[in-house]
C-alpha cells in the first residue's frame, strides 16, 4: 500500500496539462470519486488497524499534493492565456491615458496674442511664400539693402523675387494694401533667414509683429503699449528701456529692452552684468511705408513693433538651445504645460 501512495505521488509530480481539456481530464483522473486517490480510500478499510494512522496521513498528503499539482497547473495555463494574443484587446483605453502637451512656443505666442487682444488688437495672417515688394519693398528697404541679399534671404525664384520671408512685416503690409486706417492688427508667424544652425541661432523662428495706425498716434502710445505688455508678459514690476536703433520701416526707431527678471537691474550673467534684456524692435512708421501702401501719411500716423517668440521663450524658460525648439524630443516638450 505505501509503495502503491508513493508510486502515484511521483506520477502526479510530473503531471502536465496543456490546455483546460487535459486539466479537466487529470482532475477527474486523480481527484474524482471515482479516481485514483478515491480507489485507494477503498483499499484503506483493509488496511490492518495499527497501520492505519500513518497510512491515511499518507494518503492525506497524496490528496493534498494532486490538489496543489492541479491547482498550479490550471494558474499557468491561465497565465499563458494571457500572454496569448487571445487575449489582447485592442480596442481597450490604455491608461493612464497620455494627454499631449502644448508646445512652448505656442504658449507663449498665445500669450503674446491674448495680451494684444485685450488691448484692442486683431489677428493677421499672410503667406510664408512671399513676394520680394511685400517683404522689402512696401517696407521702404532700399534697392540694394543688403538683408535681400543671398546670405541673409532665401530666395525660391530670384529672378521672380519669391523668397521666404524674412520678418512679419510683409503681413503689415498686406493689411495695408487692403483695409484703411485705423488699423491695429499683430501678425504672428514663422519666418526664415539664411543663418548657420546653432545654439543660438536657426534657419527659421518665429515672430509676432504689431501694427497700429489712425489719427493723432504718438510715441506715447507705443511707449505705453509697450509697457503694459512687458509687464503683463513678465511681471508686474518690469521696467522698460528705449534705446534708439535703425529699421528702413520706422521713424524713429527703437530696440526696447526689460529689466532683467533674475538681478532686477543689479547686473547677473542672464543679463551679462547690464541689468537689462533686449526683447524687441519697434517705431513709428515710416511715412513712406504708408505712402507705398497706400495710406495718406499727412492724415494718419502709427507704430509698429516685432518680436522674436524664441527669444521672449527663452527669456521665460531659460532654454538654453534654440534647436530644442523644433526637434519633437518628448522629453523637453513635456515640461511645459499651461491653460493657454
Ligand atoms: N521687422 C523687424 C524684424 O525683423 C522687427 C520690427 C517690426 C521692428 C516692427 C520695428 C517695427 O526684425
Amino acid at each position: 500500500m505505501l509503495s502503491k501512495i508513493q508510486g502515484l505521488l511521483e506520477e502526479i509530480k510530473g503531471l502536465q496539462a496543456a490546455s483546460a481539456q487535459e486539466l479537466e481530464e487529470l482532475r477527474i483522473k486523480y481527484l474524482s470519486k471515482k479516481g485514483r486517490v478515491n480507489d485507494l480510500m477503498a483499499d484503506f478499510r483493509n488496511v490492518p488497524n495499527e497501520q492505519k494512522r500513518e497510512i491515511g496521513m499518507k494518503i492525506n498528503e497524496l490528496k493534498t499534493a494532486a490538489q496543489d499539482k492541479l491547482n498550479a497547473l490550471r494558474q499557468a495555463l491561465a497565465v499563458r492565456e494571457d500572454d496569448g494574443l487571445d487575449a489582447l484587446d485592442l480596442t481597450r483605453t490604455p491608461y493612464p491615458a497620455p494627454i499631449g502637451t502644448r508646445h512652448p512656443l505656442t504658449i507663449v505666442r498665445n500669450r503674446i496674442i491674448n495680451i494684444f487682444s485685450r488691448m484692442g488688437f486683431t489677428l493677421a495672417d499672410g503667406p510664408e511664400v512671399e513676394d520680394d515688394w511685400h517683404v522689402f519693398g512696401a517696407m521702404n528697404f532700399a534697392d540694394d539693402h543688403p538683408a535681400r541679399d543671398m546670405q541673409d534671404t532665401f530666395f525660391t525664384d530670384q529672378n521672380a523675387g519669391i523668397l521666404l520671408r524674412t520678418h512679419t512685416s510683409s503681413v503689415q503690409s498686406r493689411v495695408m494694401e487692403q483695409v484703411q486706417p485705423p488699423i491695429r492688427v499683430i501678425c504672428p508667424g514663422r519666418v526664415y533667414r539664411n543663418e548657420a544652425i546653432s545654439a543660438r541661432a536657426h534657419c527659421f523662428f518665429h515672430q509676432v509683429e504689431g501694427l497700429y495706425i489712425d489719427e493723432n498716434v504718438g510715441f506715447t502710445d507705443l511707449k505705453q503699449v509697450m509697457l503694459t505688455f512687458a509687464r503683463e508678459m513678465f511681471s508686474p514690476e518690469t521696467e522698460i528701456r528705449l534705446r534708439p536703433s535703425y529699421f528702413p520701416f520706422t521713424e524713429p526707431s527703437a530696440e526696447m529692452d526689460i529689466s532683467c527678471q533674475i538681478c532686477h537691474g543689479d547686473g547677473c550673467s542672464l543679463c551679462k552684468g547690464t541689468g537689462w534684456l533686449e526683447i524687441l524692435g519697434c517705431g513709428m512708421v515710416h511715412p513712406n511705408v504708408l505712402k507705398l501702401n497706400g495710406i495718406d501719411p499727412e492724415k494718419y500716423k502709427g507704430y509698429a513693433f516685432g518680436m522674436g517668440v524664441e527669444r521672449i521663450a527663452n527669456l521665460l524658460y531659460r532654454v538654453r538651445d534654440l534647436r530644442l525648439f523644433s526637434e519633437n524630443d518628448v522629453r523637453f516638450l513635456e515640461q511645459f504645460t499651461t491653460a493657454y
